[in-house]
């Protein structure tokens, strides 16, 4: 499966979700590839902050922020279970490329009623590749959700059947996503028994049961 973190809005968590997703999988025996499609290139930053740190490499970091994404993505994906791309803010050829390559599209966003979730931009973008690519499937994913989470799951349930729908599992603000960033890690490996750590695992099931990508 191509699983592509995408929004225009700049820090809503593309990176930090990709990686943990990424590690996630990979710390249940998935073969994973993780593409930094961002030319800020904060994924391939990660990647060398651990190997400063002389931790192993459990999933690969390449970067391809290129508009021909959506040409080698189905290529590399041949080899590997999932295929993760971190999607750059703003670059709307890099977000296309990215939209004609995944199967499945993942839009964090804060779930502040005042925040405009994605801007009318990215969803022009995500109709746009559905005319090609009908089965592509999109979800938002609720990050950094405050100490009221569980206004954040209303709103998830309230909102679960909205275009595109909203994913029941979210994520909440939590340090430890900056924490464990800053010297090359996941979250599960600060400790595998946090609230972060558990929110991650959860976020891997509820995509792994939408069933996309797999053979009918
Ligand atoms: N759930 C969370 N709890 C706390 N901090 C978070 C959470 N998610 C992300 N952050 C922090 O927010 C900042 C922005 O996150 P991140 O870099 O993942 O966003 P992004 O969407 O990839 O940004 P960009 O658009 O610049 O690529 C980082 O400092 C990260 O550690
Ligand atoms: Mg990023």
């Amino acid at each position: 499966m191509i699983i592509a973190l995408l929004n225009q809005k700049g820090g809503v968590g593309k990176t930090t979700l990709a990686l943990n997703l990424a590690g996630e999988w990979a710390r249940h025996g998935r073969r994973v590839t993780l593409i930094d499609a961002d030319p800020q290139g904060s994924a391939l930053d990660w990647s060398q902050q651990r190997a400063r740190e002389g931790l192993d490499r459990t999933f690969g970091v390449i970067g391809l922020a290129r508009d021909t994404l959506h040409r080698e993505a189905p290529e590399l994906a041949r080899d590997v279970d999932h295929i993760v791309i971190d999607g750059p803010p703003r670059v709307a050829a890099l977000m296309r490329s990215a939209l004609l390559a995944a199967d499945l599209v993942l839009i964090p966003v804060q779930p502040s009623p005042l925040d405009g979730w994605a801007s009318a931009e990215m969803l022009a973008l995500l109709t746009e590749a559905r005319i090609y690519r009908p089965e592509l499937t999109a979800r938002f994913v609720l990050n950094r959700c405050g100490a009221r989470t569980v206004l954040a799951r209303e709103t998830a349930e309230t909102l679960a059947d909205h275009d595109p729908p909203v994913l029941t599992a979210t994520v909440g603000q939590r340090v430890a996503f900056a924490v464990a960033a800053q010297s090359g890690r996941l979250v599960s490996e600060l400790d595998d028994d946090t609230p972060a750590t558990r929110e991650i695992a959860a976020l891997t099931r509820a995509i792994d049961a939408l069933g996309v990508g797999r053979a009918p």
